[in-house]
């Protein structure tokens, strides 16, 4: 599709009823039908030293501890009733064994088996689970390289909404989605369309690469985003706070306990998304957002936004530039028996490459080069005129 098949909108960036992104290289479709899924529900990272990520996610996030042992430590959000949103399990490489969803049903598992079976995936089925906490699960190696899980028996927990005598100024409330790293985002949307997401927005350019793409199950903005570049690779796990000044409230709270060098983008507005966020890393790099205030796409025509990849309010609606290390970081994840996968690169354009101007900082959105700063005859962009 065509920039002109999109309406431009009065915010600037362009609306379409079905995602106009398109594969030359797809994976097949499978005849058998995809699982029904709820969510995203939890994610297994391996770190390589339990105690100091206990301190990270616990005492400095703030995360309930629903179970611990020596091995692994499960946390949950406070509005979470499922035994966890987070895995941290010891490990020699720090990486992702799991993007884990929940299904509707039990029935759902034996679909999930048939369709990355069709497709030729490595796939397991663990009656007892693979982690604590988690019933029968089914565990592959999607066609993208990520390792996916499937689950819908789970020990309930409580909901722990209503203790706000337990609530910190920076409470995460609940695990809101993944981001993934793929060399080829129009590969990734077709296949997660397959496996039955919904677009809702995009970044493109006017020769129709694809730079990135946010696609949903449960209706908020996304429950996993696939990003370009080289992968497969793990960019971030996200996790709500119920409004903005909560995120303020961790950003005080790590500069106050001096580990300010955590904070790696913002906090800020996105463009995309229009939520509000903050990128911090983990103590084995592993990113982390926090994020908030989104808004419903659940309705069956909800509008795809697609935002043009010049467009320097895309990422950030203030317009601050993102920081090179969040184009280019991103962690490991692992096959099923616990091997790194290898890392493709990508071959379409990059988005750092296109939108960073001769000066580091410029809008590099055509049409906008006279733009100016305080009466400053140069590209406009405002960090890049405080020199
Ligand atoms: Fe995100």
């Amino acid at each position: 599709m065509s920039k002109n098949d999109r309406i431009k909108t009065s915010s600037g960036f362009y609306v379409s009823q079905e995602a106009p992104i398109h594969s030359d290289n797809p994976v097949p479709t499978p005849s058998a039908p995809a699982p029904d899924i709820l969510r995203c529900a939890y994610m297994e990272l391996v770190v390589a030293d339990l105690q100091r990520s206990r301190a990270f996610y616990v005492d400095v996030l703030g995360l309930t501890v629903t179970a611990e042992d020596e091995e692994a430590i499960y946390l949950r959000s406070i509005e979470e009733f499922i035994h966890h949103n987070l895995v941290l399990r010891k490990g020699p490489v720090a990486a992702v064994a799991a993007f884990s969803y929940r299904v509707r049903s039990p029935e759902e598992l034996d679909k999930a088996v048939a369709f990355y079976e069709e497709l030729g995936c490595d796939v397991r089925r663990n009656p007892d689970g693979f982690v604590q906490g988690i019933g029968d699960s089914v565990r592959v190696v999607d066609p993208l390289g990520f390792p996916y899980e499937f689950f819908y028996d789970v020990e309930h927990v409580e909901r722990l909404a209503w203790r706000y005598d337990l609530y910190t100024p920076g409470a995460l409330v609940r695990l809101d989605h993944f981001n993934q790293v793929t060399p080829d985002v129009p590969r990734a949307v077709k296949h997660y369309q397959d496996l039955g997401f919904r677009v809702t927005e995009d970044i493109q350019d006017d020769a129709g690469t694809v730079y990135a793409a946010w696609m949903r199950r449960k209706p908020t903005v996304h429950d996993t985003a696939a990003t370009g570049g080289d992968g497969p690779r793990m960019h971030h796990v996200a996790f709500s706070t119920h409004e903005k000044h909560n995120i303020l409230a961790i950003c005080d709270k790590l500069g106050a306990l001096r580990m300010s060098d955590h904070i790696e983008r913002g906090p800020g507005r996105h463009g995309v998304s229009n939520a509000f966020y903050l990128y911090i890393t983990d103590p084995d790099g592993h990113r982390v957002e926090i994020y908030t205030q989104d808004y419903y796409t659940g309705d069956p025509d909800n509008p795809v936004i697609t935002w043009d990849v010049h467009d320097n309010q895309r990422r950030d609606w203030w317009g601050n530039p993102v920081v090179p290390s969040w184009y280019t970081d991103a962690s490991l994840v692992l096959d099923l028996d616990g091997n790194p996968q290898p890392v493709v690169a990508r071959t379409d354009d990059s988005e750092m490459a296109v939108t960073i101007g001769a000066d580091g900082f410029s809008y590099t959105r055509e049409g906008d080069e006279d733009g100016s700063y305080r009466g400053e005859a140069a590209k406009g962009f405002k960090l890049g005129n405080q020199l």
